[in-house]
C-alpha cells in the first residue's frame, strides 16, 4: 500500500487549479443510464471513486470511455439492473443507480450499503421517496430489489434534507408519468449541477436553488453537453492548505459563491483572502485565530471540509468547538491528529480543539477520504516528517495531490507499496 512521506513546516507558494467536483461527476455517470445513447463530460478527474462508478456502468452494460479528462458513456445497450456488493460496498455512490434503473428498466437490485468509517449512512429516504413514486420495495439478503411499472409522480416530503436522495429522486422522477413535487430538497450545489444536467437532457425540473423541486414528467431524454463545475471539496482542501502552512495560494478553476462558508472562517481566523471571478488567492497568517464551526446542510459549513479546518485549528491560537451535524461520528481523524501532538477531544459530536505552538510529524494513518485529507494538511504544516499511510483513501477524491502540492513547493513524496 502507498505511503506518503511530508517533511512539513514549508509556506507554500503558486498556483494550484481545481478539477470537476467528484460529488457531482458520481451522479451524472448514474444519470447517463436513463439515455439510450452518448454523453460526455469534461474536467473528469482521473480518481478511483470515477473509476469504480465506470466500473459499475459497465457491469450494467454501458460503455465507457474515461481519456485524460474527457469521459464518455453510452448507455445504448444497457441491459443489467444489478449493482453488485462488492462495488457498493465499497462505494456508496452506487445507490445513485437506484432511481435511474427503475425509470429505465422497471427494476433494480441494489446492494444496501453498510456502514463507513465516517458512520451509520442510512438510505431509508431513498426508499421512500422510490416508494412514493410507485415502486415496491423489498429487502432479501442483503440487497434492495426494487420494481414498478412506470413510475408515477407524487409530492415528496423528506425528514432531513439528503443530497443523495433529492438527485436519485430527481433521476426517477423526470420520466415518471405526471408531476412530482420534493419539498425539503437539499440545494448543494451538486443538485443545481444535476438539475442542469437533467433539463439539458430535455427534463422539466423547476425549482433550482430552492428546497422545493417542481418535475414535470417527460417521455423522453436526449443527450446534451453541460459544463462540469469545479469540485468545491478539493477547492477548501488547498485554500487551508494556504493557510495553515503561512503560505499564498491562489486556488483556480473554483466558484467563490460555492466556499462562502469557509471563506467567512478563514477570514475570521485571520487569513487573507483575495476573491476572483474563479478563484481564491489565499495568503497565510502567522498566528491563527480560533474559530467554531458547526456542520450543517449547503450554504452552511460542509461536512466535507470539517477535517480539514480541524487541522488548520489545531494550531490556533486559543480553542475552537466543531459540531458535527451531517455524520455525527465522522471523527476518525480525532486521533491521528493528536498523534502529530495536537491536542482535541470529543464530546459526543463536538471536537473541542485547544490550539497548540506547533504540530510534530509522526506516523499516522488514513481512516477515510477527508480524513485523510486533513492529515495532508497537518503533516504539511508540522515539524519533521510524518508518514500517512493507507493513502489509497485519498486517491478515492483527489487526483494526483502530492503533484499539485509539489508544484507550490511541498516536500511530499509518494511511497509506493
Ligand atoms: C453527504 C453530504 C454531501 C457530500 C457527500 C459525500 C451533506 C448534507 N451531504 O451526502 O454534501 O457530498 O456526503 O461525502 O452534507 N440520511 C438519512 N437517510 C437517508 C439519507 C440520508 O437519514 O436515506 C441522513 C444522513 O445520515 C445525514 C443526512 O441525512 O445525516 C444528510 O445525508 P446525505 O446528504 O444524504 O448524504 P450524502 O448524499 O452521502
Amino acid at each position: 500500500m502507498d505511503k506518503f512521506l511530508i517533511e512539513g513546516g514549508i509556506a507554500l507558494k503558486g498556483d494550484i487549479r481545481v478539477g470537476g467536483a467528484k460529488n457531482a461527476i458520481l451522479p451524472a455517470m448514474a444519470a447517463a443510464l436513463l439515455l439510450k445513447d452518448k454523453i460526455s463530460f469534461d474536467d473528469v478527474p482521473q480518481i478511483n471513486d470515477i473509476k469504480m462508478m465506470a466500473h459499475l456502468m459497465r457491469i450494467i452494460g454501458a460503455r465507457v470511455d474515461h481519456d485524460n479528462e474527457s469521459l464518455i458513456i453510452d448507455g445504448t445497450n444497457c441491459s443489467f439492473y444489478e449493482a453488485p456488493y462488492e462495488l457498493v460496498s465499497k462505494m456508496r455512490a452506487s445507490i445513485y443507480v437506484l432511481g435511474p434503473l427503475l425509470a429505465r428498466f422497471g427494476k433494480a437490485l441494489v446492494s444496501f450499503p453498510g456502514g463507513c468509517a465516517i458512520g451509520n449512512r442510512p438510505v431509508d429516504l431513498h426508499l421512500k421517496a422510490m416508494e412514493r413514486l410507485g415502486a415496491k420495495i423489498d429487502i432479501e439478503k442483503g440487497y434492495i430489489i426494487a420494481e414498478c411499472d412506470r413510475l408515477k409522480g407524487n409530492d415528496i416530503v423528506f425528514d432531513k434534507s439528503s443530497v443523495g436522495a433529492t438527485i436519485n429522486t430527481l433521476m426517477a422522477a423526470v420520466t415518471a408519468k405526471g408531476k412530482t413535487r420534493i419539498f425539503n430538497a437539499a440545494t448543494e450545489p451538486e443538485i443545481e449541477f444535476i438539475i442542469d444536467l437533467l433539463n439539458q437532457m430535455g427534463a422539466k425540473i423547476t425549482g433550482r436553488n430552492t428546497t422545493t423541486l417542481n418535475i414535470e414528467g417527460v417521455e423522453d431524454l436526449h443527450s446534451c453537453t453541460v459544463p462540469m463545475i469545479p469540485d468545491r471539496i478539493e477547492a477548501g482542501t488547498f485554500l487551508i492548505a494556504g493557510a495553515i502552512t503561512n503560505g499564498d495560494i491562489n486556488v483556480k478553476n473554483c466558484v467563490p459563491e460555492h466556499l462562502r462558508s469557509l471563506c467567512e472562517k478563514l477570514t475570521e481566523a485571520g487569513v487573507e483572502l483575495e476573491i476572483g471571478n474563479d478563484s481564491i488567492r489565499v495568503k497565510g497568517h502567522s498566528n491563527i485565530h480560533s474559530v467554531n464551526i458547526i456542520t450543517n446542510p449547503y450554504p452552511s459549513f460542509p461536512t466535507d471540509l470539517q477535517a480539514q479546518f480541524m487541522s488548520l485549528m489545531s494550531i490556533a491560537d486559543g480553542a475552537s468547538f466543531i459540531e458535527e451535524n451531517i455524520f455525527p461520528d465522522r471523527f476518525m481523524h480525532v486521533a491521528e491528529l493528536n498523534r502529530l501532538d495536537a491536542n482535541i477531544h470529543l464530546e459526543k459530536n463536538v471536537a473541542v480543539v485547544k490550539g497548540v505552538k506547533r504540530l510534530s510529524g509522526a506516523e499516522v494513518m488514513a481512516t477515510d477520504l477527508r480524513a485523510s485529507a486533513a492529515l495532508v494538511l497537518a503533516g504539511l504544516a508540522a515539524e519533521g516528517t510524518t508518514t500517512i499511510s493507507r493513502i489509497y483513501h485519498i486517491d478515492r477524491g483527489y487526483h494526483q495531490i502530492e503533484k499539485k502540492l509539489q508544484a507550490v513547493g511541498a516536500r511530499i513524496e509518494r511511497v509506493l507499496g
